[in-house]
């Protein structure tokens, strides 16, 4: 009698299915004129108030929509981006790519006392407890962060009210009552679909690693792939709880928090 030979693809292990681009439907793109619009005043508006704006780009998709934006309306805000140390290769070379697309300033703020803090606390100090992470992210992020604002009137970010919990209230304008400046979240109201819309439709570059399973990207040790369907933030800080991820760089503002009281 003959033995039964196995369906090997019964034993065939499924490579979990890893969050992908979104596609977009028609409907989305008819609404991207009328936004692109809005969301050109809105940046104009800033430029009238302020002499000296400035722009913080992590080079996620939502800040590549405001740069192109910014480029291509000639606006006068000045982009910086915040090189923390920990960043992926992948985005470093994105980096150095748009900024030839763009022929755009991108400057750079970073400091030397990560290295102090490496040394003192190990290269994996953030897996470690949340003092120890949220430190990393202050000595990384937050210390350039307050090189790059000084002496500015205003920033701008490309945060989205549905990206987390934490920003669900996110208004287009608060207050930065640690540096007494505006803080604009012009993109505040997009959704993932209409950022998406826009890269595609003005073939706009983005990093590499949204192909690879990023939805939403930051320092190499603490971003990683998710699979469809995951919260597009839980790869971030993947071992924390929701409320707490945030590296200090939004800290929601006194008025928000008296809003929501
Ligand atoms: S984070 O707080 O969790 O790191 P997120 O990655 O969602 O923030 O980015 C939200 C916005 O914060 C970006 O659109 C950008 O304006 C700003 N930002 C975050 N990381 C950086 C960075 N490395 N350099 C400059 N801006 C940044
Ligand atoms: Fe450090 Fe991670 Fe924060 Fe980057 S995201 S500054 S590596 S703790």
């Amino acid at each position: 009698m003959r033995t039964k030979i196995p369906n090997t693809e019964e034993f065939t292990w499924q490579r979990p299915k890893l969050w992908e681009i979104p596609r977009i439907d028609s409907i989305i793109y008819e609404m991207l004129p009328s936004a692109e619009a809005a969301f050109r005043d809105r940046l104009q508006e800033i430029t009238q108030a302020h002499s000296d704006a400035r722009f913080a780009s992590s080079l996620a998709v939502e800040d590549m929509v405001i740069t192109d934006m910014i480029a291509k309306y000639n606006l006068s805000i000045s982009i910086f981006t915040l090189d923390t140390g920990r960043l992926n290769a992948e985005t470093l070379t994105f980096l150095a790519d748009m900024r030839q697309r763009y022929d755009i300033a991108v400057y750079q703020y970073s400091t030397t006392a990560a290295m102090l803090f490496d040394k003192d606390n190990g290269s994996d100090a953030m897996y470690q407890s949340l003092d120890l992470r949220k430190c990393c992210c202050a000595i990384r992020k937050i210390k350039p962060l307050d090189q790059a604002l000084a002496g500015a009137q205003a920033w701008l970010t490309g945060q989205r009210r549905e990206q987390a919990v934490t920003r669900s209230e996110l208004p287009f304008v608060e207050d930065d009552l640690q540096r007494g400046i505006k803080k604009y979240n012009p993109i505040a109201d997009w959704s993932e679909t209409l950022v998406w819309a826009y890269i595609k439709k003005k073939k706009v570059p983005y990093n590499p690693l949204y192909r690879k399973g990023y939805p939403s990207i930051g320092c190499e040790p603490c971003t990683k792939s998710i699979r469809a369907g995951e919260d597009i933030r839980s790869g971030r800080w993947w071992w924390e709880q929701k409320e707490n991820k945030e590296c200090g760089l939004h800290n929601i503002t006194n008025d928000r928090k008296n809003d929501e009281k």
